[in-house]
């Protein structure tokens, strides 16, 4: 590799003497090749170019091809830019939590430092920052956060919005929040510098008194003085004009990308089953094309952890010349050390076959893709704002996903893409996905801003306004939640407890009312139960086997008590083996006790993470985690009680209506309710395949409702 490339440094460190050290000349050629590679990305050729354009505009937009290097590179021009001087932070925010922990690993690696010291994390309950960092990446829920306690981001000089094509609703709140907190700090430096009313222009352009819009918050601290704020939205839509705009006419940069192309294969007939032609596809490349890794898009863990287990059953079939294939998975929850699985290189001889959801469409750039498995689908987000009904569903993908998803095989080199659907139904395709804000549940968004201070919603400065019926049915919600006074504003405490908690308002209710209801120790297991996909998992090959073992948690009052079961279990088997201490150990011991049990360990883990903190926040709220003991009804009271909104009542063939919607529902097969069907259950997840189905379920008594949400369920009756 070539000597003479390398950066200062990089020689002054080579001077240890790393011939007698292994690990040293294996850390050295690691080294030297993450410089070579990143002199190689096309970004690294205009750095003084976005370096300047930062200098002179107060926002910028960057529009690039993924794998650009946009994401790693930018943050680390700045920072040797000198825009952390006086120990400002470069602030990234991304809208998966995966994209910020793998791309702030890399970063810290080829800066050569420890994570966490100038290159650093931190997404929902896991910080890996210090006072010492000055990249931080993360999400852009955790910027808006960070906000609640910073209204002036005043911590950082710049901040990158980055992936906003995505246009996550955290996203679209977030552009709105900056819009407002640049103008409020270019505003505190000119009034700073000029006392007299001295007609100026800020950096968006706009005129100085245009600026009195500014969110309410804004206003109350005009005495401060803060250094303005660079804002940077990074996209990898080419069409930067919707950005643009709403930032009053920013200017807009393109680097340019490098793409091989791309064979596109269509099927002939649409395929009734997308995850068994994945297998076959997977299976006829690795058997019949040349050399090269795949990436098959898939949208969650539930499926992606099913066809892993296949592609492994499968491969025991092959003749042993034919089995050097591995799978490497990778999906928000995963536990941030197998994430990184994805960038290792892959061994000679073998092939690699990743199994993601669509944060491998631009969020996350993996090297050495020549074959890419698209079958069409995302899971995503949908809200039904006259019924106040939100589901997860499992839907077509855009035509701007499908052809993110086919440039991911030509990044190296010639690729192929097989599209699992034939190419009529590409033209069907909508031309880009509409932005979640317009497809969302909106109250978390509105606790949110009424909690920054922001008081009209509707008038709100929004990139694109979701719609005014999905605003007040969700005004509405959080009135029924009690988190919001007849006036419209956050109720005290409720409101402002709720605005604390990092969860969706229905759960924070939960754990709110749970210490009323002296629950609060079951409630925060429940909660973080269900914030993970999927705890159970019931391969088709021992269907039977894995029933047994969920039996044995199972309660006959349904799912969050056997979630509870299952949660209690795994802690009562560690504290009995006194495991508390050595974490690499007691991860052992609970990965077996779960493949024994069929219970997914990276769902456990995540889960009992998410339990610890979330009990953090309540115990610093002064909240009192008591249980209930054996008083179950207690507890299921208190389930009654967090969530009437999702009541469904049995109807006289067997099937439910949901009582807040009048949705026809039935209990989704995995629940332990499936057969037994009582009169009436709370639910927590509506998910739409073929049918309607409700999903993690308890038994209630119905006339609990009227007695526990009086505001809802005597309008009723
Ligand atoms: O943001 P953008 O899509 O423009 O590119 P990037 O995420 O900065 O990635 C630039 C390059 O770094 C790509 O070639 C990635 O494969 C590589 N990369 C990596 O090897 N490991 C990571 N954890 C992240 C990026
Ligand atoms: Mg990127």
């Amino acid at each position: 590799m070539a000597q003479g490339g390398l950066s200062k440094a990089t020689e002054s460190r080579s001077n240890a003497k790393f011939s007698t050290d292994n690990r040293k000349v294996d850390a050295f050629a690691r080294k030297q090749k993450i410089a070579q590679h990143r002199r190689s990305l096309p970004i690294a050729s205009v750095e003084k170019r976005l370096v300047d354009e930062v200098r002179k505009n107060g926002i910028l937009i960057i529009v690039g091809e993924t794998g650009s290097g946009k994401t790693t590179q930018l943050p680390q021009f700045l920072f040797n830019a000198g825009f952390c001087r006086d120990g400002k932070l470069i602030g990234v925010t991304q809208p998966r939590r995966v994209a910020a922990v793998t791309v702030a690993k890399r970063v810290a690696e080829e800066c050569g430092v420890e994570l966490g010291q100038r290159v650093g994390y931190s997404i929902r309950f896991d910080d890996m920052t210090t006072g010492s960092t000055r990249i931080k990446y993360m999400t852009d829920g955790l910027l808006l956060r960070e906000a609640l306690l910073d209204p002036y981001l005043s911590r950082y000089s710049v901040i990158i919005v980055d992936e906003a094509h995505e246009r996550t609703v955290h996203t679209d709140v977030l552009l709105g929040l900056l819009k407002n907190v640049q103008i409020a700090r270019s505003k505190s430096v000119n009034d700073h510098l000029n006392n007299e009313n001295k007609k100026t222009k800020n950096d968006m352009g706009l005129e100085k008194e245009n600026g009195t819009q500014y969110l309410s918050f804004l206003k109350q601290d005009q005495g401060r003085k803060f250094p303005p704020l660079k804002l940077i939205i990074m996209s990898a839509s080419l069409d930067a004009r919707v950005f643009s705009d709403y930032f009053g006419g920013a200017r807009a940069v393109h680097v340019q990308g490098r793409q091989f192309p791309v064979d596109i294969l269509y099927t002939h007939h649409p395929e009734p089953d997308y995850v068994d032609a994945s297998l076959i596809t997977i299976f006829q490349i690795h058997l019949g094309e040349g050399p090269g890794d795949v990436l098959v898009f898939l949208t969650g863990q539930e499926e992606i952890e099913s066809v892993e287990r296949l592609i492994k059953e499968r491969i025991q079939q092959l003749p042993e010349d034919n089995r050097k294939l591995m799978t490497v998975p990778i999906f928000s929850s995963l536990p941030s050390e197998q994430q990184m699985r994805v960038f290792v290189p892959t061994p000679a001889g073998f092939r690699k076959v990743i199994l993601a959801t669509n944060i491998a469409e631009t969020s996350v750039t993996i090297p050495g893709i020549k074959y890419v498995i698209d079958p069409g689908f995302v899971k995503a987000r949908s809200y039904d704002p006259k019924k106040g009904l939100e589901s997860l569903s499992i839907v077509p993908i855009s035509k701007a996903q499908a052809l993110q998803r086919s440039g991911r095989a030509g990044r190296q080199g010639p690729g192929k893409c097989f599209r699992l659907y034939p190419e009529s139904e590409f033209e069907k395709l909508e031309d880009s996905t509409k932005p979640e804000i317009q497809r969302c549940n909106l109250s978390n968004v509105i606790l949110q801003l009424k909690a920054l201070g922001v008081e009209d919603i509707i008038g709100f400065d929004f990139i694109e306004k979701p719609s005014r019926s999905a605003i007040i049915k969700s005004l509405e919600q959080l009135f029924l939640l009690g988190a919001m006074t007849d006036e419209c504003k956050l109720s005290d405490p409720v409101g402002h407890q709720m605005a604390r908690l990092p969860l969706d308002p229905i759960y924070s209710k939960a754990l709110i009312l749970a210490s009323e209801f002296k629950c609060l120790e079951e409630m925060l297991i429940t909660v973080a139960m269900l914030s993970v996909e999927s705890i159970f998992y019931a391969p088709r090959e021992n269907l039977d086997e894995a029933r047994t073992a969920m039996n044995s948690f199972s309660s006959p009052e349904g799912d969050h008590l056997s979630l509870i079961n299952v949660f209690r279990a795994a802690s009562e088997l560690l504290e009995k083996r006194n495991l508390s201490l050595g974490k690499e150990k007691a991860d052992k011991v609970l990965r077996k006790w779960c493949k024994e049990n069929f219970i997914n360990s990276r769902s456990l883990r995540h889960a009992r993470d998410i339990h610890s903190q979330i009990q953090g926040h309540v115990e610093q709220m002064g909240l009192h985690v008591s249980s209930c003991g054996d008083d179950m009804l207690q507890f299921r009271r208190c389930l009654a009680a967090s969530f009437f909104l999702n009541a469904a009542l049995k109807q006289p063939e067997g099937t439910y209506r949901a009582l807040a919607s009048g949705q026809v529902v039935q209990i989704h097969p995995s629940s332990m309710l499936f057969r037994a069907k009582p009169d009436c259950v709370i639910y927590n997840e509506l998910i739409e395949t073929t049918h309607k189905y409700i999903r993690n379920v308890t038994r209630i008594d119905y006339l609990w409702l009227s007695e526990l949400a009086p505001q809802f369920y005597t309008l009723q009756s």
